[in-house]
C-alpha cells in the first residue's frame, strides 16, 4: 500500500463524514504493520465539544480490533490547501508510533509526507 493508494482511501470515506455544523469534511485512512486499513471520518454534535476529528476515529477503531502496530495516516479534507491533523490528534499518535508518517493532500490531491516527529516536535510521553 503506498502513499497514493492511502490517500485514495481516506478521499472515499470523507463523504461519510457527520459535519452538519462545520461543512468540513475530513477522512482518514490509517495502515498498520499488517496491512490493514482502518479508516475514519470526522463525527459532529449539537455540542460541538463532543466532536471527534477523522484521525481518532480512525486510530479508536484499529485498537478496538486489537490492532495497534500503525505505520502511517492519509488524511484528506474538503480544504482547498493541504488539511493536517490538529494537535490532539497527533498527541493521540503519538502514544502508538511517535515515527508514524502522516500523509496530507490538497484538493489535488498533491501529497506530502511528514513523519509525526517533524508535526509534534516536543511530544509528550510518558
Ligand atoms: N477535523 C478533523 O476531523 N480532522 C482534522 O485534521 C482537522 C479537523 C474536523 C473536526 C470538525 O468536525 C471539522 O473538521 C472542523 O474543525
Amino acid at each position: 500500500m503506498n502513499e497514493k493508494e492511502l490517500i485514495k482511501i481516506a478521499r472515499q470515506v470523507q463523504p461519510n463524514a457527520y459535519a452538519p455544523y462545520s461543512h468540513f469534511f475530513v477522512g482518514a485512512a490509517l495502515l498498520t504493520a499488517g496491512q490493514n486499513v482502518y479508516t475514519g471520518v470526522n463525527v459532529e454534535n449539537s455540542s460541538y465539544g463532543l466532536t471527534v476529528c477523522a484521525e481518532r476515529n480512525a486510530v479508536f477503531k484499529a485498537i478496538s480490533e486489537g490492532d495497534n502496530q500503525f505505520e502511517a495516516i492519509a488524511v484528506a479534507g474538503s480544504a482547498e490547501g493541504f488539511t493536517y491533523p490538529c494537535g490532539a490528534c497527533l498527541q493521540v499518535l503519538a502514544e502508538f508510533n511517535p515515527q508514524i508518517r502522516v500523509i496530507v493532500c490538497d484538493s489535488q490531491d498533491k501529497i506530502r509526507i511528514h513523519s509525526l516527529t517533524e508535526l509534534l516536535p516536543q511530544m509528550f510521553l510518558l
